[in-house]
Protein backbone atom coordinates (compact mmCIF):
# COMPACT_ATOMS: atom_id res chain seq x y z
CA UNK A 1 0.00 0.00 0.00
CA UNK A 2 1.64 3.45 -1.04
CA UNK A 3 1.80 6.18 1.93
CA UNK A 4 -0.57 8.63 -0.30
CA UNK A 5 -3.39 5.94 -0.24
CA UNK A 6 -2.75 5.08 3.31
CA UNK A 7 -2.86 8.46 4.38
CA UNK A 8 -6.28 8.72 2.30
CA UNK A 9 -8.01 5.77 3.92
CA UNK A 10 -6.95 7.06 7.68
CA UNK A 11 -8.51 10.51 6.85
CA UNK A 12 -11.74 9.03 5.52
CA UNK A 13 -11.82 6.15 8.03
CA UNK A 14 -11.28 9.36 11.08
CA UNK A 15 -14.20 11.40 9.00
CA UNK A 16 -16.65 8.14 8.93
CA UNK A 17 -15.63 7.90 12.80
CA UNK A 18 -16.83 11.41 13.61
CA UNK A 19 -19.81 11.24 11.77
CA UNK A 20 -20.79 8.09 13.31
CA UNK A 21 -20.40 10.04 16.58
CA UNK A 22 -23.00 12.76 15.71
CA UNK A 23 -26.45 11.08 16.11
CA UNK A 24 -28.77 11.26 18.82
CA UNK A 25 -27.27 9.83 22.35
CA UNK A 26 -29.45 7.79 24.29
CA UNK A 27 -28.33 8.12 27.96
CA UNK A 28 -27.76 5.94 30.96
CA UNK A 29 -30.32 5.95 33.62
CA UNK A 30 -29.27 8.41 36.35
CA UNK A 31 -28.31 8.01 39.14
CA UNK A 32 -30.49 9.61 41.57
CA UNK A 33 -28.88 8.54 44.77
CA UNK A 34 -24.82 8.38 43.57
CA UNK A 35 -22.22 9.26 46.25
CA UNK A 36 -21.98 12.80 46.11
CA UNK A 37 -20.99 15.84 48.98
CA UNK A 38 -23.79 16.53 51.40
CA UNK A 39 -26.04 19.41 49.89
CA UNK A 40 -24.36 21.60 53.25
CA UNK A 41 -21.01 20.84 52.07
CA UNK A 42 -21.37 21.56 48.24
CA UNK A 43 -22.93 24.90 49.30
CA UNK A 44 -19.87 25.70 51.22
CA UNK A 45 -17.34 24.77 49.15
CA UNK A 46 -19.29 25.71 45.50
CA UNK A 47 -17.17 28.14 43.31
CA UNK A 48 -16.99 29.08 39.64
CA UNK A 49 -13.95 27.49 37.94
CA UNK A 50 -12.61 28.48 34.26
CA UNK A 51 -9.91 25.75 33.87
CA UNK A 52 -10.69 22.15 32.83
CA UNK A 53 -8.91 18.71 32.04
CA UNK A 54 -9.39 18.19 28.46
CA UNK A 55 -11.19 14.60 29.48
CA UNK A 56 -14.26 13.96 27.87
CA UNK A 57 -17.35 13.46 30.77
CA UNK A 58 -18.52 9.74 31.11
CA UNK A 59 -21.78 8.73 30.05
CA UNK A 60 -22.58 8.04 33.17
CA UNK A 61 -21.61 11.82 34.45
CA UNK A 62 -23.34 13.29 31.62
CA UNK A 63 -26.33 11.39 31.96
CA UNK A 64 -26.19 12.69 35.71
CA UNK A 65 -25.41 15.73 34.78
CA UNK A 66 -28.21 16.46 32.71
CA UNK A 67 -30.30 14.82 35.10
CA UNK A 68 -29.24 17.34 37.91
CA UNK A 69 -30.46 20.52 35.84
CA UNK A 70 -33.86 19.36 34.88
CA UNK A 71 -34.28 15.64 34.55
CA UNK A 72 -37.62 14.13 35.69
CA UNK A 73 -37.76 14.01 39.30
CA UNK A 74 -40.59 12.54 41.83
CA UNK A 75 -42.66 11.68 38.60
CA UNK A 76 -43.69 12.22 35.28
CA UNK A 77 -44.87 15.92 35.81
CA UNK A 78 -42.06 17.44 38.04
CA UNK A 79 -38.35 18.28 37.22
CA UNK A 80 -35.45 18.58 39.62
CA UNK A 81 -35.62 22.80 39.23
CA UNK A 82 -38.93 24.26 40.43
CA UNK A 83 -40.42 26.51 37.61
CA UNK A 84 -43.18 29.38 37.77
CA UNK A 85 -46.00 27.51 37.38
CA UNK A 86 -44.59 24.26 36.86
CA UNK A 87 -44.26 25.25 33.14
CA UNK A 88 -41.18 23.86 32.47
CA UNK A 89 -40.01 26.13 29.98
CA UNK A 90 -36.47 25.87 30.34
CA UNK A 91 -34.68 23.95 27.36
CA UNK A 92 -31.49 22.33 28.24
CA UNK A 93 -28.81 22.07 25.22
CA UNK A 94 -25.32 20.20 25.13
CA UNK A 95 -22.73 21.25 23.29
CA UNK A 96 -19.60 18.99 22.54
CA UNK A 97 -16.62 18.37 20.13
CA UNK A 98 -19.45 16.47 17.58
CA UNK A 99 -22.66 18.50 18.08
CA UNK A 100 -25.03 20.29 19.74
CA UNK A 101 -27.86 18.07 21.45
CA UNK A 102 -31.38 18.78 23.47
CA UNK A 103 -32.05 17.00 26.69
CA UNK A 104 -35.17 15.03 26.68
CA UNK A 105 -36.02 14.88 30.21
CA UNK A 106 -38.79 12.22 29.33
CA UNK A 107 -36.95 10.04 26.63
CA UNK A 108 -33.16 10.49 28.94
CA UNK A 109 -31.88 11.21 25.54
CA UNK A 110 -29.69 13.81 23.86
CA UNK A 111 -31.75 14.77 20.42
CA UNK A 112 -28.88 15.78 17.86
CA UNK A 113 -29.76 19.23 16.62
CA UNK A 114 -26.52 20.46 14.91
CA UNK A 115 -23.47 18.65 13.89
CA UNK A 116 -20.17 19.90 14.19
CA UNK A 117 -18.00 21.72 17.05
CA UNK A 118 -20.47 24.60 17.74
CA UNK A 119 -18.49 25.61 21.61
CA UNK A 120 -17.14 28.92 19.85
CA UNK A 121 -21.03 29.93 19.93
CA UNK A 122 -21.00 29.09 23.82
CA UNK A 123 -17.70 31.18 24.12
CA UNK A 124 -19.42 34.40 22.89
CA UNK A 125 -19.51 37.25 20.21
CA UNK A 126 -17.47 39.38 18.17
CA UNK A 127 -17.77 41.98 20.77
CA UNK A 128 -16.37 39.56 23.61
CA UNK A 129 -15.26 36.05 24.02
CA UNK A 130 -14.22 33.79 26.97
CA UNK A 131 -11.73 31.50 25.07
CA UNK A 132 -11.45 28.88 28.41
CA UNK A 133 -14.65 27.90 27.20
CA UNK A 134 -13.23 25.88 23.98
CA UNK A 135 -10.93 24.22 27.14
CA UNK A 136 -14.21 22.32 28.69
CA UNK A 137 -15.28 19.32 26.89
CA UNK A 138 -18.74 20.50 27.02
CA UNK A 139 -21.16 23.28 27.64
CA UNK A 140 -25.06 22.94 29.02
CA UNK A 141 -26.90 25.83 27.28
CA UNK A 142 -30.41 27.18 28.72
CA UNK A 143 -33.17 28.54 26.66
CA UNK A 144 -36.21 29.59 27.96
CA UNK A 145 -39.13 28.95 25.73
CA UNK A 146 -41.83 31.32 26.16
CA UNK A 147 -44.31 29.29 23.95
CA UNK A 148 -44.37 27.24 26.90
CA UNK A 149 -45.82 30.43 28.92
CA UNK A 150 -47.97 31.66 26.23
CA UNK A 151 -46.43 35.16 26.23
CA UNK A 152 -43.35 37.00 26.02
CA UNK A 153 -43.72 39.74 28.47
CA UNK A 154 -41.98 41.27 30.59
CA UNK A 155 -43.11 38.97 33.98
CA UNK A 156 -42.49 35.68 31.34
CA UNK A 157 -39.15 36.97 30.46
CA UNK A 158 -38.98 37.50 34.91
CA UNK A 159 -40.32 33.97 35.38
CA UNK A 160 -37.76 32.99 32.43
CA UNK A 161 -34.44 34.35 34.25
CA UNK A 162 -35.38 32.93 37.29
CA UNK A 163 -36.37 29.87 36.42
CA UNK A 164 -33.07 29.43 33.86
CA UNK A 165 -31.27 30.46 37.29
CA UNK A 166 -32.41 27.64 39.06
CA UNK A 167 -31.57 25.05 36.21
CA UNK A 168 -28.24 26.51 36.78
CA UNK A 169 -27.52 26.68 40.33
CA UNK A 170 -28.60 22.73 40.38
CA UNK A 171 -25.52 22.30 37.47
CA UNK A 172 -23.93 24.60 40.17
CA UNK A 173 -24.15 22.62 42.87
CA UNK A 174 -24.18 19.39 41.65
CA UNK A 175 -20.67 19.58 39.56
CA UNK A 176 -19.06 20.89 43.12
CA UNK A 177 -20.77 17.77 44.61
CA UNK A 178 -20.19 15.21 41.93
CA UNK A 179 -16.44 16.27 41.44
CA UNK A 180 -17.25 18.28 38.07
CA UNK A 181 -16.17 22.31 37.89
CA UNK A 182 -18.28 24.55 36.16
CA UNK A 183 -18.98 28.32 36.22
CA UNK A 184 -22.55 30.07 35.14
CA UNK A 185 -22.04 32.10 32.48
CA UNK A 186 -24.33 35.05 30.60
CA UNK A 187 -22.07 35.44 28.20
CA UNK A 188 -22.44 33.75 24.77
CA UNK A 189 -23.49 34.54 20.85
CA UNK A 190 -27.16 34.48 21.02
CA UNK A 191 -28.24 35.31 18.08
CA UNK A 192 -25.61 32.38 16.90
CA UNK A 193 -26.80 29.98 18.90
CA UNK A 194 -30.59 30.79 18.08
CA UNK A 195 -29.70 30.00 14.28
CA UNK A 196 -27.90 26.81 14.73
CA UNK A 197 -30.38 25.24 16.98
CA UNK A 198 -33.31 26.48 14.62
CA UNK A 199 -34.67 28.53 17.73
CA UNK A 200 -38.13 30.89 16.92
CA UNK A 201 -37.77 34.44 18.12
CA UNK A 202 -39.97 33.10 21.32
CA UNK A 203 -36.81 30.86 22.48
CA UNK A 204 -34.28 32.79 23.85
CA UNK A 205 -30.95 31.29 25.03
CA UNK A 206 -29.94 32.92 28.43
CA UNK A 207 -27.60 31.37 30.43
CA UNK A 208 -24.61 28.43 29.90
CA UNK A 209 -22.43 26.27 32.16
CA UNK A 210 -19.29 24.91 30.28
CA UNK A 211 -18.73 21.65 32.23
CA UNK A 212 -15.73 19.98 33.13
CA UNK A 213 -13.01 18.09 35.15
CA UNK A 214 -10.93 19.89 37.32
CA UNK A 215 -7.77 20.52 35.41
CA UNK A 216 -5.02 18.22 36.74
C1 LIG B 1 -26.17 35.45 35.78
C2 LIG B 1 -24.68 35.25 35.82
C3 LIG B 1 -23.92 35.55 34.70
C4 LIG B 1 -22.55 35.33 34.69
N1 LIG B 1 -21.84 35.52 33.54
C5 LIG B 1 -20.52 35.21 33.51
C6 LIG B 1 -19.81 35.31 32.28
O1 LIG B 1 -20.35 35.66 31.24
N2 LIG B 1 -18.51 34.98 32.31
C7 LIG B 1 -17.86 34.55 33.45
O2 LIG B 1 -16.67 34.26 33.38
N3 LIG B 1 -18.53 34.43 34.62
C8 LIG B 1 -19.84 34.74 34.68
N4 LIG B 1 -20.55 34.59 35.86
C9 LIG B 1 -19.87 34.06 37.06
C10 LIG B 1 -19.65 35.13 38.13
O3 LIG B 1 -18.63 36.01 37.71
C11 LIG B 1 -19.29 34.44 39.46
O4 LIG B 1 -20.35 33.60 39.85
C12 LIG B 1 -19.03 35.47 40.54
O5 LIG B 1 -17.81 36.18 40.26
C13 LIG B 1 -18.91 34.86 41.93
O6 LIG B 1 -17.88 33.86 41.96
P1 LIG B 1 -18.20 32.38 42.45
O7 LIG B 1 -19.20 31.78 41.49
O8 LIG B 1 -16.88 31.66 42.41
O9 LIG B 1 -18.79 32.44 43.82
C14 LIG B 1 -21.90 34.81 35.87
C15 LIG B 1 -22.68 34.53 37.01
C16 LIG B 1 -24.04 34.72 36.97
C17 LIG B 1 -24.85 34.35 38.20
Amino acid sequence: MNTRFAVSSLITILIATTMVQAQDIKLPQPQSSRNTLQVSEALAKRHSVREYSHKELSIQDLSDLCWAACGQSRDKDHITAPTAMNRQEIRLYVFDRNGAYEYLPAKNVLKLVATGDNRRLVAGGKAFSQDFVLDAPLSLVMVIDFEKFGSTGQRALMMGCVDAGNVSENVNLFCEAAGMVTVPRATMDIEGIRALLGLSENQLPILNNPVGYPKE
